[in-house]
């Protein structure tokens, strides 16, 4: 054994020293190119936050344990882009608290449902989803339909989302009962409150087929229409790749 080596190993802290030194130089190696590459962290300024009828349908959609069956991240592999649309970008889910992404799949991923299926569609699929795909193995959510949807307290929804550094602005949260029940009702006098706060494009409807009566269907289909659509930046990422 050479002198160094004596050295080095006898010593317990100077071995520690010289491990961390040694795995640090492979960390900067991987790590340090990151930053110097534009499209790490893609830009999306045109992406808009969850509405608060969205966010409640979100809210419905962890507590119903959706995501225990159902992921949210469409993986870079071709036989996934193939049945899915383009790979998730991790811009697009940069107001999702918590994340959902998922790793476990029973049913498909849903990261770009939305506008897949009409609403009646997924009324009828969460209803029984034997009524429309034979085979399902997914349970049935009727309560949905029953269920009216607790809207007082969404502003403090989205002042908690807004802690962690989703740009709503007090506007938002201040309205955020009025602007659900507006969003899911359009011929009220509380539907252009939602387009001037979220956008022309915004989805305004009665989700549930039933514009007399604000669900937690309402709520949760308006986030199933959503999936996938805050932001077009994932269709402009593969444009560029496919024009280079
Ligand atoms: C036990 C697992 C399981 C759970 C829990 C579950 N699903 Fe499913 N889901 C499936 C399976 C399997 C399919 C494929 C068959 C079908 O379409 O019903 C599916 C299909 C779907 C589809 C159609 C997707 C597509 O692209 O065709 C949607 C939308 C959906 N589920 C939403 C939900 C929502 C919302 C919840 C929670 C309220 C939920 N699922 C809970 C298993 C599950």
């Amino acid at each position: 054994m050479s002198e160094f080596h004596r050295k080095i190993e006898r010593n317990t802290i100077r071995f520690v020293l010289a491990i961390i030194f040694v795995a640090s130089i492979g960390g900067i190696v991987e790590i340090a190119p990151l930053f110097t590459i534009k499209n790490t962290v893609e830009a999306a300024p045109d992406m808009r936050v969850y509405t608060p009828l969205e966010l409640a349908g979100r809210n419905i959609y962890m507590r119903e344990g959706c995501y225990a069956c159902h992921s949210q991240m469409i993986r870079t592999l071709r036989d996934e882009v193939e049945r899915y649309g383009p790979y998730s970008l991790a811009v697009e889910s940069q107001y999702d608290h918590p994340m959902l992404w998922g790793s476990k799949r029973t049913g498909p991923d849903i990261a770009r449902l939305g506008e897949k299926y009409s609403d009646a569609w997924h009324v009828a699929h969460l209803y029984n989803p034997r009524d429309v795909v034979p085979e399902s193995v997914m349970p049935a959510y009727r309560w949905l339909l029953r269920n009216e949807l607790k809207i007082d307290d969404l502003p403090g929804h989205l002042r908690a989302m807004r802690d962690v550094g989703v740009p709503y602005t007090d506007a938002m949260i201040e309205n955020a009962a009025k602007d659900a029940f507006g969003q899911a009702t359009p011929e009220s006098d509380a539907a252009a409150g939602v387009t001037e706060r979220y956008g022309a494009a915004t989805h305004m409807r009665a989700f549930d087929g039933n514009a007399g009566r604000l669900t937690e269907m309402d709520a949760l289909v308006a986030y199933l229409q959503i999936l996938g659509k805050l932001t077009d930046a994932a269709q402009k990422t593969e444009q560029t790749k496919i024009g280079e």
